[in-house]
């Protein structure tokens, strides 16, 4: 560390950058580590000391179509020449904001109507709450308001998505959430308080636990129900059989509206072009992000379906323009890159390619570490894995909150080569590799997996 910190990046770093999601005294201090990514190609990425590793989180879950892509790069700098901004106001648009729109819808679920684009996860969910909000107000509805998230929910940092969000982290000493949020049970089986329930009759009690509370409330208070289809960084947990049925037929029975947040699991992560089709929902509004350019440019969207746009063209008719928009709303930039990485996504057959490695990949973490004396579950969804860390599994008991295992163990991989997630509030270790992830590299994954286990744990 001593000769790094007289390096002037280094130095630069400390005195002057505030990361986020970092302990930013022992950073400023210089008593943890930085890194600092050069370059990156297909799913390595290099630091300037020459280290490669296997990005098995693609970035933040979002570099999808993996690194070091021409085609994509080319077509931000094309735009760039081009037209590297102007604004979507008043129906402004440009060639490839209007293109990707199109695209977009193509691959949506058919209910689904129109997008606005946005930059990021968090701003999108702003925008979903102001268009339920206004969409109330519009019906006429004005104490409908309340919206119901969940515990280990993630919807992102801003004031309301923050809000949105379910983990204390996000809400500690922020004087978070807002008091129209609400957050019920997280369907999260292996963390169930009734350890007699089957995954069945755990996934109805979630069910019963979301009904109850709007009940309590008021289903007229009640506007909007947000969630991932696989819940995310609250731990990486696909849903219980039979929550997602019964959840749909509860906000159908009291008319709340479905936000279904696909920032992860939008464009491929599950193996299939939408979390929604793939377990079958019929969300309202759909948030997209991450995986709608790969992260080659920053660019999200709050897709609407049929329900909430003929309530807002009846709003716009009735009040004038929709007050809502940003400066930087369907950047130009942003919008070139997702027309190419969609098209890639598509050329390359990464959806497909997402569904069968990512299969191999869950099993292969499985055969490595299962038998491991800390590993209380290996489980995933098309590219998208967890291993969760037990203090001792055969007893059921987890390790205490704050252990910090999973972090020491993912520090352990990195040490050999590849990056794993350390999720926060638990103790997972979290993969969500790009899309384009081949089975060698796969094993890779997997061997260094059990390495790092064995060193941490043994
Ligand atoms: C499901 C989900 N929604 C929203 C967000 C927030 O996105 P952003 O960080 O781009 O604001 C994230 C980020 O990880 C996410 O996973």
């Amino acid at each position: 560390m001593d000769d790094r910190i007289n390096d002037t990046l280094d130095r630069w770093d400390r005195e002057s950058f505030l990361h986020p999601s970092t302990h930013l005294a022992k950073h400023a201090r210089g008593e943890v580590a930085n890194r600092i990514v050069q370059r990156a190609s297909g799913v390595y990425i290099e630091d300037r000391d020459g280290t490669r590793l296997l990005d098995a989180f693609a970035g933040l879950y979002c570099v999808n179509v993996g690194y070091g892509r021409t085609e994509i790069a080319e077509a931000i700098a094309h735009q760039a020449q081009e037209l590297a901004y102007y604004h979507a106001y008043a129906g402004h648009g440009t060639e490839a904001s209007i293109t990707l729109a199109h695209m977009v819808m193509e691959r949506m679920p058919a209910h689904m109507s129109k997008v606005f684009f946005g930059l990021g996860g968090s701003d999108a969910n702003t925008t979903n709450v102001k268009l339920v909000w206004y969409y109330n107000n519009i019906l006429g509805r004005p104490e409908k308001k309340k919206i119901i998230s969940r515990h280990r929910g993630y919807h992102g940092s801003g004031i309301m998505s923050g809000s949105l969000t379910g983990l204390p982290m996000w809400h500690t000493h922020f004087d978070l959430p807002l008091d129209r949020v609400l957050h019920t049970e997280a369907p999260y089986f292996m963390h169930r308080q009734d350890r007699d329930q089957d995954e069945a009759q755990f996934a109805a009690h979630c069910v019963e636990a979301l009904e109850a509370m709007i009940l309590r409330e008021g289903p007229e208070t009640v506007a909007a129900f947000v969630a991932e289809p696989v819940l995310g960084t609250g731990g990486i947990v696909p849903p219980p059989e039979g929550y997602w049925e019964g959840v749909q037929e509860v906000l159908d029975r009291h008319d709340i509206l479905f936000i279904a947040d696909e920032v992860v699991t939008g464009f491929g992560r599950l193996g299939s072009m939408t979390g929604s089709a793939h377990y079958g929902l019929k969300p309202d509004i759909i948030t997209i992000a991450k995986g709608l350019t790969s992260a080659y440019a920053p660019l999200s969207g709050s897709v609407v379906g049929d329900r909430v746009w003929s309530v807002l063209e009846q709003g716009t008719d009735a009040t004038g323009p929709l007050g809502h928009g940003w400066t930087y709303a369907a950047h130009p930039l942003g919008a070139a890159a997702g027309v190419a990485n969609l098209r890639l996504i598509d050329e390359l057959g990464l959806v497909e390619n997402a569904a069968e490695v990512g299969s191999y990949l869950t099993m292969g973490l499985a055969q490595a570490v299962s038998d491991h004396p800390a590993v209380g579950e290996v489980r995933g969804v098309g590219m998208l894995s967890a291993v969760e860390l037990m203090a001792d599994p055969q007893a059921g008991t987890f390790y205490p909150a704050g252990a910090g295992i999973a972090a020491k163990v993912t520090t352990a991989m990195a040490a050999r080569g590849v990056i794993a997630r350390p999720m926060p509030h638990s103790e997972v270790l979290g993969f969500a590799p790009p899309l384009c992830l081949t089975r060698a590299e796969a094993d890779t994954i997997c061997e260094v997996t059990r390495a790092a286990l064995d060193e941490v744990l043994d």
